[in-house]
């Protein structure tokens, strides 16, 4: 069989799904969703105003605009209470973003939603795993989608999946698949297979940031597959931007989704760690009651009340400490306006974008890593 389609049903049968369909990234997996559902000129579509541009930007492709919820603080999730005032006649979609892997609360947005007669859609990215009242993420909506870029549950260095179990949706990707979807060039998928030796090889998280620069480096130079090319910071779609998954990616994500119940387990059990070693320490950790949200965590969210000096000295010190949302539609070199955000619109986020620093989870962070880096951060000033 062909690997990709391997891997697309390979991953739709661990989701329990009936359809899956692969991508060369997570943001054309929602650019696929909201082609299949017929989004366009004059919709609305609602997201939380605490996410990365990557995903803003197939809402404006497809002609749409977004419109942002405020976030829960302790969650970072969309507050379910400001979303019903959101809706209006042009509303067509809400995005139930789970951010860092916290699961949204469902039941709340599913009934706003139906109240109101708008589709509901997952935005798994940060969120394998992660399950709701028992039930996984991903599993609530008319579709979800996922990325396993870098910095995501699991990677093939750059990613993305749909996963949905309407046939109609399933039936109209498969549709715009066949007739406008590009093909990665040879080029890219031979230095997106280098990129993934080296990574594989040489990134741990004491190289993590100097590495990071590297390759930020190289991908202005263009001798890497950056995550993001420059022209994707404004609301335009580049020429190539519908492009298909390619059997590196299947192999990768094969080979990822073979060991996924160790990589969940490991993120699970050093999140605990990290919350014991916090709480000891006096900081404040977000309990939650295991039969409503059991989060399976990309990263492990604090606030502190100096992120940059935080930010600068982890790197010389070879800490791991990752700087997203730096802002409300990350990162912080995003031109806000053309995007439809006005600062002060959702205070929650921008608060959360000037104080949260998130710690490794990884599976090659293991408890040394956590042990360290609670020293490194608890040396900073916990923000409540
Ligand atoms: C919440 C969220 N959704 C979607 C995306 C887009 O994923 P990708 O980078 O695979 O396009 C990102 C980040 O990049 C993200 O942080």
């Amino acid at each position: 069989m062909n690997r990709v389609r391997d891997y697309e049903q390979t991953f739709a049968r661990w989701m329990g799904a009936s359809h899956g369909f692969a991508f060369w990234k997570g943001r054309v997996a929602l650019y696929a969703i909201l082609r299949g559902l017929g989004v366009g000129p004059g919709d609305e579509v609602i997201l939380p105003g605490y996410t990365c541009v990557m995903d803003v930007n197939p809402i404006k492709y497809v002609g749409a605009d977004p419109v942002y919820v405020d976030i829960e603080p302790a969650t970072f999730n969309m507050n379910v209470s400001l979303l019903a005032e959101k809706i209006t006649p042009r509303t067509k979609i809400i995005i139930a973003q789970h951010t860092y892997g916290y699961p949204c609360e469902m039941d709340a947005i599913l009934k706003v939603a139906a109240d109101h007669g708008v589709t509901v859609i997952e935005d798994c990215c940060l969120a394998l795993g992660s399950k709701y009242k028992g039930r996984m993420v991903g599993t609530f909506g008319k579709a979800a989608y996922f990325s396993s870029q870098w910095n995501k549950p699991y990677t093939t260095g750059l990613g993305g999946m749909v996963t949905t179990d309407n046939p109609n949706l399933a039936e109209r990707i498969e549709d715009l698949r066949r007739r406008h979807m590009c093909r990665p060039r040879a080029k890219e998928v031979f230095m997106l297979r280098a990129q993934l030796m080296v990574y594989r090889s040489l990134i741990y998280p004491r190289t993590t940031a100097l590495a990071q620069q590297f390759f930020r480096y190289l991908t202005r130079k263009g001798l890497v597959v950056g995550s993001s090319s420059t022209c994707e910071f404004q609301p335009h779609i580049p020429d190539d931007f519908f492009k298909a998954a390619s059997g590196v990616q299947a192999r990768s994500g094969l080979r990822q989704l073979s060991r996924i119940e160790g990589n969940l387990a490991h993120r699970r059990r050093m999140a605990a760690l990290y919350d014991r070693l916090l709480t000891e320490r006096g900081w404040p950790t977000r309990g939650h009651d295991p039969q409503v949200a059991d989060p399976v965590m990309v990263r492990y969210p604090v606030r502190i009340t100096e992120k940059d000096r935080a930010l600068s000295e982890a790197a010389q010190a070879g800490v791991e400490l990752g700087s997203w949302f730096e802002c409300p539609l990350h990162p912080i070199e995003t031109p806000l306006a053309p995007y439809g955000y006005q600062q002060g619109i959702c205070p929650e986020a921008e608060k959360a974008s000037r104080e949260v620093v998130n710690l490794p989870l990884h599976p090659r962070a293991g408890e040394k890593t956590v042990r360290r880096t609670v020293d490194f951060i608890t040396k900073f000033t916990v923000a409540r």
